[in-house]
This record gives structure tokens, sequence and C-alpha cells, in this order.
């Protein structure tokens, strides 16, 4: 038996990834771009066996069974990998061998904090690593095909996914924009209001959108081109105010977007509307934007803030957040740091 074990950490979306142009192969319908976290702090762990004595490809997640063999993703993902092997011509293991996968999350599944580009990143970069595949460009298309946001997290730093033109998607690409030391004094702070599942997936909720919202297009043709260009420079002169500024009004757009959808997509509860007011009131009163926050496709929170001014915005929210609402709001403390990296013994 050949074992190989990895993490991967997950990325928060600065410019948001929401709607699909070809679902099979998950090809955006625009340019995205996310900063990857720490990985000690939010990873998925994956361990794959690959044995002549296993008879099927079995899969745990969080270390209940799920059906692999059925699971469309999944299968591409490893067809992808498998594929790359083919056309590499030497591998460490026999294709033939049936693979056993256990992964697990350190944090919340499927609650909008991006578990599934976490794990699908570890999925394929813990394939390529079996097979004794280099870390290359083409790895981001493959993981793409499991989760869209999964391609960012093969990279550390700030990354961009580029929406592509080819409809075989082989230029719908992830590229590091800058690696983390960039700006190093970036930090991320996630309140977690709630840790259960989300209802609607962030796959069945793009897709209502892509089928339903009026505003998405406008979105798609004139804001996100605009945006990311800007983001781009803010992020290569560490200018905070214009990261900010950018990052909350995408988050808050990509709201307006799921909710412009019909039925519409609520990801956002009382506790994080509370919580933009709060943002917006603490840079008010600082008189500069000090920290961003940003949503994905639940009710948890990003906060992006420089490493100096953490202290005091942790007590702020101690104290803007007591008694009954504190309690459910839990922090941890990341910074922008690694790319997947296999894991020894
Ligand atoms: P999230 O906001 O957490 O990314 P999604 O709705 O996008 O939520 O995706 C959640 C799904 O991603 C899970 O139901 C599961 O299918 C998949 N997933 C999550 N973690 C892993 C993992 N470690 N390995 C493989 N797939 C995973
Ligand atoms: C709001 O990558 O989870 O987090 O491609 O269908 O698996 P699928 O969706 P997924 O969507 C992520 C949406 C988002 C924004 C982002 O990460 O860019
Ligand atoms: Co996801």
């Amino acid at each position: 038996m050949i074992s190989a074990t990895c993490v991967a950490p997950v990325n928060i979306a600065l410019i948001k990834y929401w709607g699909k142009r070809n679902e099979d192969l998950i090809l955006p319908v625009n340019d995205s771009i996310s900063m990857t976290l720490n990985t000690n702090e939010m990873c998925a762990k994956t361990t794959i066996s690959a044995s002549e004595k296993f008879e099927r490809n079995r899969m745990w997640l969080n270390g209940d069974e799920v059906d692999f063999e059925e699971n469309v993703r999944l299968m591409r993902c490893l067809k992808g990998v498998q594929n790359l092997v083919l056309a590499n011509g030497i591998s460490k293991v026999p294709l033939s061998w049936k693979l056993h996968i256990a992964s697990r999350n350190n944090f919340p599944t499927a609650a909008g904090l991006a578990s599934s580009a976490a794990g699908y990143a570890c999925l394929v970069f813990t394939l390529a690593r079996l097979y004794g595949l280099p870390h290359n460009e083409e790895l981001t298309t493959i993981a793409r095909q499991g989760s869209g946001s999964a391609c960012r997290s093969l990279y550390g730093g700030f990354v961009h996914w580029h929406r592509g033109v080819l409809e075989n998607g082989s230029d719908s690409v992830a590229v590091p924009v800058v690696p983390a030391q960039h700006w190093p004094n970036m930090h991320v702070l996630i309140l977690v209001v709630n840790d259960a599942r989300k209802k609607t997936s962030s796959t069945l909720g793009m897709q209502r959108a892509v089928t339903t919202s009026t505003l998405l297009q406008q979105r798609v043709t004139d804001v996100v081109p605009h945006r990311t260009k800007k983001l781009i420079d803010a992020i290569n002169t560490r200018n905070f105010t214009e990261f900010a500024e950018i990052t909350m009004r995408e988050s808050n757009q990509f709201h307006a977007i799921a909710l412009d959808t019909f039925p519409p997509c609520i990801y956002m509860n009382d506790v994080s509307h509370a919580i933009v007011n709060f943002v917006h009131s603490y840079n008010e009163a600082a008189g500069t934007i000090l920290t961003a926050y940003t949503f994905d496709a639940g009710p948890n929170a990003c906060l992006y803030v420089l490493e100096e001014h953490v202290p005091k915005l942790l007590a702020s929210i101690n104290e803007a957040f007591p008694n009954d609402i504190a309690q459910s709001v839990e922090y941890l403390q990341g910074i922008p740091m690694t790319t997947p990296s296999p894991v020894s013994g």
C-alpha cells in the first residue's frame, strides 16, 4: 500500500465568483480574486492510500462514507489527475490500483467558510503527490472541476482565477497575484456566527442566480472587470483603504444578487448585518477605514485588518457583541500564507 497525506488551506474571495457559464466544466461567468489563509487555522487534511487489494474507490468525509464513484465532481478530479499522469508517462503508483480517501476539515463544513475550496484543492494536490506529479497550473483546472473556488486554494497569498474564454476551459486557471509575504501584516478575523450547514449550497444558489437575477449580467460585464483591475492595483501598492472599500462593496453586491435571485437566497442573518453596521461605525469613529468585512454564502464574517490594529478591533468586537450575541461569535485569527503541503508521517 502506498499513501500520501496533505493539508490545504481555505481561501476567502474578495472579488466573488457567483455564476457558471458551463456547469459540467465549472467555468465561471466572471474573474475572481481571493486571499488564502494560514493552513494551521482552517484547513482540509486528506490521506489517500492506494492498494492492489482495494476492490473499489471509497471516500470518507469527516468520518462519514460518501459515495465516491457516484459523485461526478470527485470522479472528475480523479480522472483529471490520472490523465495528467498518463500524459506525464511515469507514475509512483499503478493507475489500476483503487484508492481509499479520508478527508477532514478542522472547521465547519458547508457553512460558508469555503470547505469545498480547501477540500477539493486538498484532494487534487494529494492525488498529484501520490502519483508523483509536480505542482503546476494544470492542477488548478482540475481542482476547479471539483469546486470552482478550489482552484484558488492551490496557491498562497492573493490569487486571481481567470474566467478564460475557451470552451474547453483550459484557460480558466488560477494564478498567483502576489505571495503572502508581499503584505505580511494583513490579517483576517473569522467571526463564526453560525456553523450549521447552509440551506442552499453555493452550487444551487449560483445556478438560480444565473437563471433568475436581472442584476447579475451588469455585474459580470461592467462591475467585476473594473473592480478586478482596481483590486489588483490596491494589492500591489498595499493600499488598505482601497482594498477594504472594494472588498466590502463586493460582498454587498454578491448578497444583493443572492436577494435578487428568485426565490431569494438569504445567507446573512441579523448578527451578520449587525457586524456590517459595527464595521462601518468603527471605521467612521476612526476617521479612516481600519477594517473590512466580507461574507461568502453563509452568515459568518471575515474581517480584514492590519496586524497593528488587531488588538483594538478585537476589544471593540467584544464590547459591541456582549451577552447572547457574544456567545455565538467566536474568533480565530489567521494570516495569509500557505499553499497545500505534504504532511510527513
Ligand atoms: P462551503 O461554503 O463550505 O464551501 P459548499 O456548499 O460550497 O460549502 O460545499 C460544501 C461541500 O463541499 C460539502 O457538502 C462536500 O461535498 C464538499 N467538501 C467539503 N469539504 C470537503 C473535503 N474536505 N473533501 C472533499 N469534499 C469536501
Ligand atoms: C460565495 O466554489 O463553493 O464562496 O463551484 O459550485 O462548488 P461550486 O461553488 P463554490 O462557490 C463559492 C462561492 C463564494 C465566492 C467565492 O469563493 O468566490
Ligand atoms: Co464552497
